[in-house]
């Protein structure tokens, strides 16, 4: 069989094994995806290995996605610029670095019907998530984005990587109390790890009347998918999108980048679905 999967630490509750598995099945593939857990000082050997075994490629996720770097030979340039990596493909020993945190998003954006060309998006964090859906909304097009963030250093440092290493303008706002969303936003992104569950009953510190039916709001919080923020942005009218969409689009390109198959979406989906029920 071919060889794909994921390191991390920890790792055992990581929903995608079942998701690429699903799919490899669908499209009839003698592919296997494996749950590895690589503690930090082993992540070097760890990559060694992917080459090693003849591996089609391997998922990171916490601690490894920025200390992957120094391993791998190139880089797309989203991944360069958002300075980590959660795919990875190898190509006769070569790693190929990939950033599809963000792209997931943009595609399920897209898919919904929105676009991103000279909008005005507002994010919530600037953790990795952030980072990575910030920096694609800018290499999609987007006018303009807010950076609201409680740590006012990890802000600041977004909203100038934006400014400075692509063509959308970016700026911090510091995260008041009640913090109302400036009104020319035409995308909302809760991108903080407010409501995961167990916390399900969090939502972020906004003042909720300032969301307009005009605007798109968009939650990565897949668990649960309906998200006490994205209920309460529907009450005042907006359209919402939920984080199952993110992480099932952000699947399904790893699926095509290393089999080269078109991705069973929906199947991937229904399989996601049920891991959470
Ligand atoms: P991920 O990889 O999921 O993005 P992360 O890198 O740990 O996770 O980022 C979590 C984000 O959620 C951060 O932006 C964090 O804000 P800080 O930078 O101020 O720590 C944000 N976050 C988590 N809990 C929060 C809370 N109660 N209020 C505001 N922001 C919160």
């Amino acid at each position: 069989a071919e060889l794909t999967g994921v390191f991390g630490d920890p790792v055992d509750d990581n929903p995608t094994g079942v998701v690429e598995e699903a799919a490899f099945a669908a499209k009839n593939l003698n592919y296997r995806y494996l749950t590895i857990k690589v503690l930090p000082e082993d992540l070097g050997k760890a990559m060694d290995s992917v080459k090693i075994f003849d591996m089609k490629g391997i998922n990171l996720t916490m601690p490894h996605k920025i200390k992957v770097l120094p391993y791998l030979d190139e880089l797309s340039p989203a991944a360069e610029i958002i300075g980590a990596v959660n795919t990875v493909i190898q190509k006769e020993g070569k790693l190929f670095g990939e950033n599809t945190d963000g792209k997931g998003f943009v595609t399920a954006l897209k898919n919904s019907g929105e676009t991103l060309d000279k909008k005005n998006v507002t994010i919530l964090g600037a953790g990795g998530a952030a980072r990575a859906i910030a920096v694609e909304c800018a290499l999609n097009g987007a006018a303009y984005i807010n950076i609201i963030n409680r740590s006012i250093e990890k802000g600041e440092e977004l909203a100038s990587l934006i400014q400075m290493k692509t063509d959308s303008s970016a700026k911090y706002l510091n995260w008041k109390n009640n913090m109302a969303i400036p009104s020319d936003t035409d995308i909302l992104i809760n991108a903080t790890s407010i409501g995961f569950s167990p916390n399900v009953t969090d939502k972020p510190d906004i003042d909720y009347t300032s969301i307009t039916p005009e605007m798109c709001v968009c939650d990565v919080i897949f668990n649960p998918a309906e998200t006490i923020f994205l209920k309460t942005a529907a009450e005042n009218g907006a359209k919402t999108i939920t984080g199952l969409g993110m992480l099932v689009q952000q699947a399904a390109l790893n699926f095509t980048l290393w089999t080269g198959v078109e991705a069973p979406v929906d199947v991937m989906e229904d399989a996601l679905k049920k891991e959470f029920e």
